[in-house]
């Protein structure tokens, strides 16, 4: 089978299945008493023009779906739906329109159908397999793991972990910053998640089996995720080996009464409300997820800070400041530390306010997705940012484009402009309540979600970024080489090619 004819039977089958939503979605419009609602509820959402069954998709591919978002927008207000072959999608812009898409009850707006495809990939019995009172428990033990009392643990670990890596750098040379975070945070990720039997004897096998385990999640696996494809088969192998080595470690550790502080014992410590304790397979999913959700993101986003200061002089200079200032803080109460791990704790961390502001400034101009997607499983009423209101039909697929509403320019001021300064203490321009009267709360900064599915990991991601970042900036001259990024696909937005950094070591701290 030729790459085009592959393409060809994926374009089928994704045309297949648009059909069928679409065929759901208007029998669910049908419904019996449909009609009396619609006579007295406000009118659909502003649809975009395009052509008759392709509708916007033209656009799509020739603008890119940025640009028809941004364009919509424009034309059509805070609430329109964009259609293309019998999918509709309705975009929710702003912190005005997004409080039912991000605060609603699981019954009225779904998120599962939107991530049912992990389900192969952490296994059954966990996350989107599971009910929802059995998902909510899970939650809850994601929540105690990633608790800041375990975040002050892990803090050591990270910095151990950053120091050794680092120190294996020479005195100069030229390295792609995308390859070298992602080495380090699985790093950092097999000592603080899946256990120092993962980071001493299994790294290299283990490593090699998530990268089967993602290569398992394609586009068809989105329509037949149970298909023996190669792809399929090799990941279903992965799963099932890496939950053997799960469940060796949990056996070995049980037998010798050995305790350790990382995320794999906070879950096979875990116990259900009836005080069922969680299975091995349990465990093993439970670990991919938090891996899943963690990696990719924080790896992402290491590198789009490291590109933004690297590419604004005056912004890298104040983030070097403050590590000065922090070092020559800290040493002063602590003599004995000679090395990095002895200067940075979790304390320590926590006062880097300048970089955290970067980090968070570098996530709004570049998000992790493009998008949170949801779909209503009712339908409601949503008022637009003009005071107009719109009825929502059940089953509309709906949209949260982060890619926009990080950008409002009634709430940040120019917005495409990289300003850490815009989060500072005072200014806070993502308090978009006080600044447009919406009452918006936590809907003005997207980049970790909002509401009901909220990032549960943002304080570790900020740890772990902050952890290797400040090294990079204490330790190392750095210099773009390559020409500024754009994100890699309408899919992806993690910086595409290479990142290529030439670095030399600096003798300004007494530490190396
Ligand atoms: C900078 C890095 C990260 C970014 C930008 C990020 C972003 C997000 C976003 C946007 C969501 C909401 C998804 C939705 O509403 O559909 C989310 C959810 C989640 N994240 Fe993160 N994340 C990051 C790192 C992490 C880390 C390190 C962990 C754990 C170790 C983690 C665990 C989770 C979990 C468990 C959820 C699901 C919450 C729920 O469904 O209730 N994330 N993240």
């Amino acid at each position: 089978m030729d790459v085009t004819s592959i393409t060809n039977s994926w374009f089928v089958v994704a045309l297949v299945f648009i059909i069928t939503v679409a065929a759901k979605v208007a029998r669910s419009r049908t419904l019996p008493g449909a009609k009396k609602t619609i006579k007295t509820a406000p009118p659909s959402p502003p649809e975009a023009k395009g052509a008759p069954l392709v509708g916007v998709l033209p656009a799509v591919l020739s603008r890119g779906l940025q640009a028809v978002i941004r364009e919509q927008h424009r034309e059509l207000g805070s609430v329109f739906t964009l259609r293309s072959l019998g999918l509709a999608v309705t975009f929710l812009i702003g912190p005005e329109s997004s409080d039912h898409f991000f605060h609603a009850a699981e019954s009225e707006i779904a998120v599962d159908d939107v991530y049912k495809v992990t389900v192969p990939i952490f296994g059954r019995g966990v996350g989107y397999d599971v009910d929802l009172d059995t998902r909510n428990e899970q939650h809850r033990f994601f929540a105690k793991t990633l608790r800041p009392a375990k975040l002050r643990v892990h803090a050591h670990p990270m910095v151990h972990e950053v120091e050794e890596y680092f120190g294996k750098w020479g005195e100069c040379g030229v390295v792609d910053m995308k390859h070298e975070v992602d080495h380090l945070l699985m790093l950092i990720a097999s000592r603080c998640l899946l256990g120092k039997e993962v980071r001493e004897n299994m790294f290299d096998e283990v490593s090699s089996l998530l990268h089967e385990l993602i290569g398992g999640l394609q586009l068809i696996s989105m329509f037949f995720p149970y298909l023996p494809t190669p792809a399929h088969r090799r990941r279903d192998r992965a799963r099932a080996r890496l939950e053997e080595i799960f469940s060796q470690i949990a056996t070995a550790r049980k037998s010798s009464g050995r305790v350790e502080e990382d995320m794999l014992q906070e879950l096979m410590d875990s116990r259900y409300g009836d005080g069922r304790a969680t299975t091995d397979a349990e465990v093993t999913g439970l670990l991919l997820a938090l891996l899943f959700a963690g990696q990719h993101t924080s790896s992402t986003v290491t590198v789009w800070t490291a590109l933004s200061l690297l590419t604004h002089p005056e912004h890298l200079r104040v983030a070097v400041a403050e590590q000065e200032r922090l070092v020559e803080e800290h040493l002063e109460h602590n003599h004995h530390g000679s090395g990095d791990g002895a200067v940075v704790d979790y304390g320590v961390l926590q006062q880097m306010d300048f970089l955290h502001r970067c980090i968070k400034e570098a996530m709004r101009l570049h998000p992790v997705s493009q998008m949170i997607l949801r779909r209503a499983r009712r339908g409601f009423t949503v008022r637009a940012k003009d005071g107009g209101e719109y009825s929502v039909p059940a089953g509309r697929m709906l949209a949260s484009p982060l890619v926009v509403n990080n950008l409002l320019p009634y709430v940040y001021k120019d917005p495409h402009i990289f300003n850490p300064d815009r989060f500072a203490t005072g200014r806070m321009e993502d308090n978009a309540g006080a600044v447009a009267g919406a009452g918006a709360g936590d809907l003005a900064y997207l980049a970790f979600g909002a509401g009901k599915h909220a990032c549960m990991g943002e304080g570790y991601a900020y740890q772990q970024i902050k952890v290797i970042l400040s090294h990079l900036l204490r330790n190392f001259e750095l210099k773009l080489e390559s020409p500024f990024p754009e994100p890699e696909n309408m899919l992806s937005m993690r910086p595409k090619g290479k990142v290529m950094v030439t670095y030399k070591r600096r003798k300004l701290f007494c530490n190396t």
